[in-house]
């Protein structure tokens, strides 16, 4: 049911792809299923050029003969399509559920557009109840979750944090090779002052927090699928 949901959003942000495109390409389940649609119309003879957001995305679209590129060689881009895990108000949005968030953000930032799809139960009235995925450097990993220990206090965060393992126990290691430590606010209020707030402590590499980044979201229902504009 909620893969028919991702895939119905992915469907209407199709509708905004146009020939000769430099596009986006995002990560996870919702936007794999984006990325299909792209394949299958680069097949049919679409013109574009794509940038993927991670390794695994990478790999399906040259399973699908998506032509890639990538920022430095084109570093403007028209348009991004991605998935989140919450879309908050003013189209903010937390990311980072897949480990891509990094590139996630270089990518939509290059962007002169981002639309993330989703099914409904990733909009919410206020971010946080998902954790927010934080981006760490290796080097002084404690003293980095030390430190963003002490912005969850200070931000009333209701959770506590946990560095990402890998099912045999081993750490979570992103693509560009460093570790995620997931911190479970429960309630997010203050998005910007938050992320400004992470974006201070010098270990943090990135956060999932995207604020100003996403233009619009198609987000699918059981009623359909509704078009939300920041
Ligand atoms: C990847 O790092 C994430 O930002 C995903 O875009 C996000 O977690 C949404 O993934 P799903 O579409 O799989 O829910």
């Amino acid at each position: 049911m909620s893969d028919d949901l991702k895939l119905k959003a992915a469907e209407a942000a199709i509708g905004e792809v146009k020939s000769g495109m430099r596009i986006g390409l995002g990560t996870g389940s919702t936007a794999r299923h984006f990325v299909a649609l792209v394949g299958a119309r680069v097949a049919a003879g679409l013109d574009v050029i794509c940038v993927p957001t991670s390794e695994a995305t990478a790999r399906q679209a040259e399973s699908l003969n998506i032509p890639l590129t990538t920022l430095e060689d084109c570093p403007q881009l028209d348009l991004t399509v991605d998935g989140a895990d919450e879309i908050g108000p003013g189209l903010a949005l937390i990311k980072g559920a897949g480990g891509a968030l990094l590139r996630e953000k270089i990518v939509a930032a290059a962007s002169l557009r981002m639309i993330v799809i989703a099914d409904h139960s990733k909009h919410v009235p206020e971010l946080g109840k998902f954790p927010l995925s934080v981006e760490v450097n290796h080097f002084g990993f404690g003293a980095t979750e030390r430190a963003i220990a002490a912005i969850m206090r200070q931000f009333g965060g209701e959770g506590g944090l946990r560095r990402r393992l890998l099912a045999d126990g081993s750490p979570y290691v992103t693509d560009g090779g460093h570790g995620i430590v997931d911190a479970f606010f429960g309630r997010i209020p203050q998005p910007q002052a938050l992320a400004e707030a992470l974006n201070r402590v010098p270990g943090v590499v990135e956060h999932g927090l995207f604020i100003g980044l996403c233009q619009r979201a198609y987000v699918a229902g059981p009623a359909g699928v509704s078009v939300l504009d920041a």
